[in-house]
């Protein structure tokens, strides 16, 4: 693999154990993240339960490009490029909706919902030449899904997606399979959100477990003043683990057996609106163990590099606009086949911690703006990302692992991200184990 030719000496700006300040700060690192990482590899769409119906659409973008995810007639899902093969008019301005047709208000060609063209206005001004099967919208290279979870890649080549998400699939599976039908919605809005700081700052954050006990305090405490029940997840020695997958997959893993735990989180059950109906069915559906599991740890806590999250009951997207601005998107999920209640009760958890005047999110928000203001202080450059390095430990699946408060998430992040900024897209990284300092 050809290494490309760049200015920038990536190696000396991610270190094992460090980070140099300007991976934030440098418009044109942030450049080449944008040829590199999102206009190169695997980068998350959105979910096919956006657009169940024929011509339902919604438009978005991959890294900078504009692109219309949409259903076609024959009820597969497309991804096409928002340019008009005329004069490259943007044509489709919606955010989302249904559409019969795609009309270009420039000059009025028209694509079917597949993206062919259709027609033409006065086509007689072209010569014989001319074939409309020529001029279709452009398609993404490469489009891939897992379980409704459509990816595009603006790359005709590389590794294939089930290469990039690798074993975060049996996380993706945990995700769907809260709902006994294997099947999550995504229509109960959006909640959007931006922030004056780099999009590196919200994947680090999402797969951070030594914060929580410190930015959501207030938070953590009014679990346990409600429900009595001492929120510890997160502590040195906690139940859960960091772990890293390769390809700069990772997640805050719950599933380590904890009895105590679990029979606190089972014992809610019952006296939850739909909650037992909620068990038996997905007894009924996967068996007892797996059921088991999924009630646990369900929700999963995972990010898929670049740019997709999964948290709990939400599916999250990472969208860059600039080195120092970030968007976030933010799609609350609900299950097919279980009470209307405990849907509902899904979506008012979502919101208690992640909405506006949410007790949660508003405040990682504030740490990321800090974290770019304090970035302006270049006396010593470096960001530590050490923790727990010498205790890390490799698992017979080949995943690195360390304690819920350990920085093997981040330093997952990093090794991926250097990787690839350093060689042509398309390696697989695996998680090394890390040899020590700088
Ligand atoms: Fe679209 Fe001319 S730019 S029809
Ligand atoms: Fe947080």
């Amino acid at each position: 693999m050809a290494t490309r030719q760049s200015p920038i000496d990536y190696e000396a700006l991610v270190k094992n154990d460090r980070i140099h300040g300007r991976v934030y700060t440098d418009p044109d690192i942030f450049e080449e993240e944008m040829t590199t990482i999102f206009h190169r590899g695997w980068v998350y769409v959105g979910h096919a339960g956006e657009i169940p119906q024929p011509g339902d659409f919604r438009v978005t973008r991959i890294g900078r490009q504009s692109v219309i995810m949409v259903r076609d007639d024959a009820g597969q899902v497309r991804l096409l490029m928002n340019r008009c093969p005329h004069r490259a008019n943007a044509v489709c301005q919606t955010e989302r909706g249904n559409a019969s047709a795609f009309r270009c208000a420039y000059h009025g060609w028209t694509f079917r919902r597949n993206g062919e063209l259709a027609s033409v206005p006065y086509q007689d001004g072209y010569d014989a030449s001319f074939r409309k099967e020529d001029f279709g919208l452009r398609r993404v290279p490469r489009v891939d899904s897992y379980r409704g979870f459509v990816f595009g890649s603006l790359s005709p080549a590389g590794m294939t997606l089930d290469e990039h998400l690798g074993q975060a699939k049996e996380q993706i599976d945990l995700f769907v399979e809260q709902s006994p039908q294997g099947e999550i919605k995504v229509r109960s809005g959006i909640h959007k959100y931006g922030y004056a700081a780099n999009w590196k700052f919200q994947i680090e954050n999402a797969m951070d477990g030594y914060h929580p006990n410190f930015v959501h305090q207030a938070f953590l405490r009014a679990i346990q003043k409600r429900t009595g029940i001492k929120v510890d997840t997160f502590s040195g020695n906690s139940i859960g683990l960091t772990r890293d997958f390769g390809n700069g997959n990772v997640m805050l893993d719950y599933r380590p057996n904890n009895k105590a735990n679990r029979e606190k989180m089972m014992s809610l059950l019952p006296t939850t609106a739909g909650g037992s109906d909620y068990e038996e069915s997905l007894v009924a559906a996967y068996g007892k163990e797996r059921a088991e599991e999924i009630l646990i740890a369900g929700g999963t806590h995972l990010l898929v590099f670049p740019n997709l999250i999964l948290i709990g009951v939400q599916i999250r997207v990472v969208q860059p606009l600039s080195i120092d601005q970030t968007e976030v998107f933010l799609y609350p999920t609900l299950l097919e086949g279980v009470p209307h209640e405990l849907n509902l009760k899904r979506l008012r958890g979502h919101e208690a911690f992640y909405g506006p005047a949410g007790s949660g999110a508003p405040d990682d928000l504030e740490m990321f703006e800090r974290n770019q203001i304090g970035l302006s202080a270049e006396v010593d450059p470096w960001l530590l990302i050490a923790r727990g390095l010498h205790r890390e430990r490799r698992e017979p699946d080949g995943t690195l692992v360390g304690h819920m408060t350990d920085e093997v998430t981040q330093r997952g992040i990093w090794r991926h991200w250097k990787k690839l900024m350093t060689h042509a897209a398309g390696a697989a990284t695996q998680p090394r184990r890390a040899s020590g300092g700088a």
